[in-house]
């Protein structure tokens, strides 16, 4: 038998337990050897702990060096800082990557979309440095380095190189922030100068989300700082059949968190209809890090044959299928 591998397992809150579930069923049928340690974080913690990302939990996939995550809540406007933001600070997860691809089944007004996001995931605003200046008016900073922007340029550059992507574009508002966007950009375009191979770009953000929604076909990978590769990110899930089914990863040079784009989902959490797509392709994602190729097209393949027949698919995607009608009828694939 192939060794075991361990793997961290974040819950999450909302319909993170829900989704974290079924994607563990389903990677526990996909033919690798996983072994899950189970680690709180968020607001189930941050009173014990007095921190959302608790120590034994980041000396858990400091020791596994790879994580599956569910979203874990916020608080808005005030209250703990966000224990995902703090996740990718702690542990360098230097680049989010999000596949955005049209799946099988799935109706949207564009088809053959095959883009990937990737996101700056350590800086920008989510530095988190706000204060008051005087009642009345905040500061807040938007940190932009070059080491953190001439990394996650390479990062991109050389997934692309990898995947065979031809083209890479920048997006960013330069024009206005030309400080900070345009040191992101003089950094992209430096790495750009040692990839003549790939086509490189630039597009302002605002036309970016324009085009985006016009054609997205046009695009292929997109280069963005922290928040603008947030807001494109669910943007593009909106194109492929919404938040439910867009997979993610934060990628450092040690350690890996799987998680899905979308977050706790409050306003359906605990009723069983939460679409757990996205937490199993993020799964899939994790497979692939750890060379389970076999296992993760084994799991890929099923997924998408479940989203082919409408009778198994979930709510948010037109379906009547719960949760874990949904989660049933995959495993049915990967069992035949
Ligand atoms: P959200 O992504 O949780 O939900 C937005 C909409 O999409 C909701 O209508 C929700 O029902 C739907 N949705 C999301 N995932 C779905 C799924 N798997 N199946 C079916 N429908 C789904 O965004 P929202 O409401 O802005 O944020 C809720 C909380 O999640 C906040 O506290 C936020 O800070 C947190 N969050 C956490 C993330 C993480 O853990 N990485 C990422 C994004 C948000
Ligand atoms: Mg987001």
């Amino acid at each position: 038998m192939a060794s075991a591998h361990h793997i961290t397992l974040i819950p999450g809150d909302g319909i993170g337990p829900e989704v974290a579930e079924a994607a563990v069923r389903v990677l526990d049928a996909s033919g690798a050897t996983l072994v899950w340690e189970r680690e709180e974080a968020g607001a189930a913690v941050v009173e014990q702990y007095g921190t959302p990302v608790p120590p034994r939990l980041l000396e858990s996939i400091r020791r596994t060096g790879v994580a599956l995550k569910g979203p874990v809540t916020t608080p808005v406007g005030k209250g703990f800082r966000s224990a995902n933001v703090t996740l990718r600070q702690e542990l360098d997860l230097y680049a989010a990557v999000r596949p955005v691809k049209s799946l099988p089944g799935v109706e949207t007004h564009w088809k053959d979309i095959d883009l990937i996001v990737i996101r700056e995931n350590t800086e920008g605003l989510y530095a988190g440095l706000e204060h008051q200046v005087v009642p009345g008016v905040v500061e807040s900073l938007k940190i932009v380095t070059e080491r953190a922007s001439t990394r996650i340029a390479r990062y991109a550059f050389t997934l692309a190189e990898k995947q065979r992507r031809r083209r890479i574009s920048s997006v960013h508002k330069a024009n206005i922030l030309k400080l900070s966007d345009g040191l992101f950009l003089e950094c992209a375009r430096q790495v750009a100068r040692e990839h003549p191979d790939i086509t490189y770009d630039e597009i302002i953000i605002d036309n970016c989300a324009m085009q985006l929604v016009r054609d997205p076909t046009r695009f292929d990978v997109l280069l963005l700082e922290n928040l603008y590769g947030d807001i494109i990110s669910d943007l593009c899930a909106g194109l492929v059949g919404g938040l439910g089914v867009v997979a993610g990863s934060n990628i450092g040079d040690h350690c890996g968190v799987f998680e899905a784009v979308h977050g706790s989902a409050p306003d359906i959490a605990g009723r069983g209809i939460a679409n757990p797509t996205a937490l199993i392709l993020s799964g899939v994602e994790l497979l692939r890090y750890l060379g389970e190729n076999t296992a993760a097209d084994r799991v890929a393949g099923a997924v998408h044959a479940t989203l082919s027949d409408s009778k198994s698919r979930t709510r948010d995607l037109g379906g009547t299928a719960t949760l874990d009608e949904f989660t049933r009828a995959v495993l049915t694939h990967l069992e035949t």
